[in-house]
């Protein structure tokens, strides 16, 4: 498959969406609709109070705050290459009066922070933009101190389900797959993570899968949160052609028996 004008943004690329406002609105949504679920997952991490802790491609920030919150005494560093979230996360920042959070811009293909510096590294919705994981993996090793945690959140297009069966939905599913593909990231990367992390060397490398179901967000925010927006990895010709998909999908969400449900994949991995 060919790739085109491959960016170290990969597959996400803030600003070229048809509809930047909505985008925004998407990622806070994203941060809120399933915190409690996303708490769970820092504790079980090993996210404690007092960490010193690095939101690696953080975009508009949303999480970060939520991490700050999270850790206390500690603080949060959010880091991103798109200007226009990083000024997003500023604004996050004081509309939250959060003292322990700070943002910057920075690539995660060339971090430009202290080495042996983390305890804890969180990287959420990344890594299926990314074109070079490995390359990111071992950036990531060198900031984290002896005995720090990598903890990857993303998901994987094996585990989404959609009831009524529906050939719009699955079809529409794969589409959007391949053209990130072609735009350099990678929908199955869930599955990818705990094989990444111990080729990179990380240790007590280990993967949970965490189901969001429309039974806990709504169908429409299911659709909305984790469906649609992947029009975005298609060509302006393909957008075309997915709007009867697309028409079809919502009509077949609005049945009253309609179920959606996705897994959240957590990988994590220690440097020893
Ligand atoms: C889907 S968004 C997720 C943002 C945030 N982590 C969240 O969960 O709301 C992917 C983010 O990765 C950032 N990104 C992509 N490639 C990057 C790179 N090479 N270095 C730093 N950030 C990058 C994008 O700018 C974007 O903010």
């Amino acid at each position: 498959m060919s790739t085109q004008n491959l960016t170290d943004a990969g597959s996400y690329q803030f600003g070229k969406f048809k509809k930047n406002a909505e985008e925004l609105e998407r990622l806070k949504l994203q941060t809120t609709i399933a915190l409690k679920q996303e708490q769970e997952i820092w504790s079980e991490s090993g996210l404690k109070p007092g960490m010193k802790v690095l939101d690696l491609a953080c975009g508009p920030g949303f999480t970060a705050c939520e991490l700050a919150k999270a850790i206390g005494d500690g603080d949060v560093t959010g880091v991103d290459i798109n200007e226009e979230l990083i000024a997003t996360a500023h604004q996050a920042k004081e509309s939250e009066g959060l003292e322990n959070v700070s943002f910057a811009l920075g690539n995660l293909y060339d971090l430009n922070l202290p080495e042996n510096s983390f305890d804890f590294v969180y990287a959420r919705f990344v890594f299926q933009h990314l074109e070079k994981p490995e390359v990111a993996l071992s950036n990531v090793w060198k900031i984290l101190k002896p005995g720090g945690v990598l903890c990857i959140l993303d998901i994987d297009d094996n585990w989404t389900s959609f009831s009524p069966e529906s050939d719009a939905f699955v079809k529409f599913i794969r589409k959007t797959g391949a053209g990130q593909k072609r735009k350099g990231g990678n929908r199955l990367i869930g599955s990818q993570l705990f094989g990444l992390l111990t080729k990179a060397g990380y240790q007590e490398v280990s993967t949970t899968i965490k189901p969001i179901t429309s039974e806990d967000i709504g169908i429409n925010y299911f659709l909305g949160v984790a469906v649609l927006f992947r029009v975005e990895m298609l060509t302006r010709l393909q957008k075309l052609l997915a709007l009867p998909q697309l028409r079809k999908i919502k009509k077949a969400a609005a049945a009253p028996n309609a179920w959606g449900a996705l897994g959240v994949f957590a990988t994590t991995g220690t440097k020893r």
